[in-house]
């Protein structure tokens, strides 16, 4: 399944699903990596890997967010591109790319969804006092950070943690569960079923 990547940043979300799709029985292919800001570290990295890049960057396009996404969709289509993997991207998606492109984008979040919608969200869990922790990898939908899950990995908060300290021991998991829930969806083992995600895998970590 022929899979764009949407970053904003350094991408490491994007390095981790590169990584994994260079195994030649994964499901997904990594054909395109298109970031909405000028010179993200991420392109280099996927420029590296040989990987298709292109810039959309949306400032030009002002509060025109359908103009911008107009955009979008042409470099996904111009590549053949069949999913969507959001890896900090840091643009929400209006309904109109949302329905055009229904059930085939995917996101991570960094907290275990519901809860902690938004940004912050590690600052907002210690600020909580949760003792679980995690990231979420779901189906996007026209609400920010929700969508139908597929995916999620809990961490501990540990005493003395931090933003920064919680903040790494989740992006490790995000870099396990994200090339999972891609391997699940491009291979055709994720069904939605209302706002839930059957998918034939239980977490193994
Ligand atoms: C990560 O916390 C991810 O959960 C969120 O954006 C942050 C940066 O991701 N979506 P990356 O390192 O650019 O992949």
């Amino acid at each position: 399944t022929k899979t764009a990547i949407l970053i904003s940043g350094r991408g490491s979300n994007m390095g981790s699903l590169i990584s994994a799709a260079l195994n030649p029985a994964y499901p997904a292919e990594i054909a395109l990596v298109v970031s909405n800001v000028p010179g993200a570290a991420g392109l280099a990295r996927a420029s590296e890997f040989g990987i298709a890049t292109a810039v959309v960057d949306h400032k030009p396009f002002g509060a025109d967010r359908e103009a911008f996404e107009k955009a979008l969709d042409r470099q996904l289509k111009a590549h053949g591109i069949e999913l969507v993997a959001l890896a900090g991207f840091m643009r929400l998606l209006t309904p109109f790319f949302v329905n055009a492109w229904a059930n085939r984008v995917l996101n991570i979040h960094p907290a275990l969804l519901p809860a902690f919608k938004g940004l912050g969200t590690h600052e907002r869990a210690l600020a909580e006092g949760v003792k679980l922790h995690g990231a979420t990898v779901h189906f996007v939908s026209a609400e920010m950070d929700d969508g139908p899950i597929i995916v999620q990995g809990a961490v501990p908060v540990l005493d003395g943690d931090t933003p920064e300290t919680l903040g790494a021991r989740v992006l490790k998991v995000e870099h396990r569960i994200y090339p999972k829930a891609l391997e699940l969806v491009a291979g055709g083992q994720a069904r939605i079923k209302g706002s839930s995600v059957a998918v034939n895998w239980t977490a193994d970590f």
